[in-house]
């Protein structure tokens, strides 16, 4: 029997989706943004945390949580959340937890925008800023003060792979009650465990390894206090830094693989890393496994023999070196990013650190030759292919 047709404000009505005995093996995708409760009493009871629900997207939503509690798993935390942004995260937690006459004090090789956040944002807000160097935990000892409230770091700098002393920096940050902020996202669960360092909040960019396509920008963050925790949620929760399902449900599919595709980036960065090392163009390669590392030991002992999938190489020349090794190697995408499948190439000294002066840059070992580059988990014999390629432009 055929059925009445029916005008949209007649099929308007929300219904209830039925469907059947069996359960999806997918984690659905739930796009509501507002989620209806059964009386006010429910209501009463969710917000007063007696009862489990869900109200309103910006405040949580399925897809977030079942991301999160994937991401808790692989950091050991609990009780994690989800931003729309690794950036997202690292404001979250510095804008929630501290106030006008606060120190903070950062790592000096920090991804460039929790820098630039440092330099530009939170002294607008009456917090102060310093800097320290992470291979050497003197330097934090030397940079704290008393109303220091809180250390952020990365185990692995940025462009240079330095290795961070992690248990100088961890023992100093609890001997002084300061709030260590562990930013994971160059190192990965898969090589470092952030509650097993010493820090106090977790963060990620699962924009790069852990999403691992290239298709979302999203931000993690884990704290063992759940004072600092409701604090970080809420101030993400006002100023709208949450994030939005569909980016959440493609990060989870991603994460699926990330052991797989995080080995196998792995295991290129250490094969290219020794084959860059041979080629007579190549000034020298950073790679944290390779003995000719600066912190060799340091890095074998904290990642137990892993050297990630990030590798930093000098090519001999100058800026018309760079372009045309670059232009000689259309398979590789030249883009300041990191954690794609595929590999991505950047140019410190045009794009991350191009605020420097060539001083500041040639301190930190950043020459117009040098390159960092997010190794894939593409077939290792044509990469070798296409950086030979590259290598004979130059
Ligand atoms: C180490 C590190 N932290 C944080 C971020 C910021 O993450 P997002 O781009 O997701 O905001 C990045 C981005 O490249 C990063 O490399």
């Amino acid at each position: 029997m055929t059925q009445e047709p029916k005008t949209t404000s007649q099929i308007i009505r929300r219904q209830t989706m039925e469907i059947g005995a069996a359960r999806p093996v997918v984690t659905p995708l739930h796009q509501s943004v507002v989620y209806a409760a059964g009386s006010p009493d429910q209501l009463d009871a969710q917000y007063s945390g007696a009862l489990k629900g869900y109200t309103y997207a910006r405040e949580g939503h399925p897809n977030a949580a079942a991301l999160a509690a994937r991401i808790d798993a692989l950091e050991g935390a609990e009780g994690g959340m989800i931003t729309g942004s690794g950036m997202a995260a690292i404001t979250a937690v510095l804008l929630g937890l501290l106030k006008a006459g606060d120190h903070m004090i950062g790592a000096d090789q920090l991804y460039g925008r929790s820098l630039r956040l440092m330099a530009e944002d939170l002294p607008r807000f009456g917090v102060e800023t310093g800097r320290f160097d992470p291979t050497d935990a003197h330097s934090l000892a030397d940079a704290l003060r008393p109303n220091t409230k809180l250390v952020l770091v990365e185990a692995l700098s940025n462009p240079t792979l330095r290795v961070a002393d992690m248990a100088g920096i961890a023992k100093i940050c609890h001997d002084h009650g300061v709030i260590m902020v562990l930013d994971n996202t160059f190192t990965t669960p898969a090589m470092l465990k952030s509650y097993a360092q010493g820090a106090d909040i977790i963060v990620h960019s699962v924009t790069k390894l852990l999403a691992g396509h290239a298709d979302v920008t999203l931000g993690y963050v884990a704290a063992k206090d759940p004072a600092q925790r409701k604090a970080i949620y809420d101030f993400a929760v006002t100023t709208g830094m949450t994030p939005a399902p569909y980016e959440c449900w493609l990060a989870e599919r991603g994460l699926f693989t990330f052991d797989l595709r995080y080995a196998r980036a792995q295991e290129n960065a250490t094969a290219l890393a020794d084959y860059l090392a041979d080629q007579p163009k190549i000034k020298r390669v950073l790679y944290p496994t390779r003995p000719d590392h600066p912190d060799h030991n340091r890095a074998m002992a904290l990642f137990a023999g892993q050297g990630g999938n990030m590798l930093s190489f000098e090519i001999a020349g100058g800026r018309d070196a760079a372009n045309r090794f670059v232009a000689a190697a259309p398979n590789i995408a030249f883009a300041p990013t990191l954690g794609d499948v595929a590999c991505s190439l950047s140019h410190p000294a045009s794009s991350s650190h191009r605020a420097l002066t060539p001083e500041g840059r040639a301190a930190l070992g950043i020459s117009e030759g040098f390159f960092r580059l997010s190794v894939g988990i593409e077939d290792i014999d044509q990469l070798k292919a296409d950086f030979s390629t590259a290598l004979d432009a130059v």
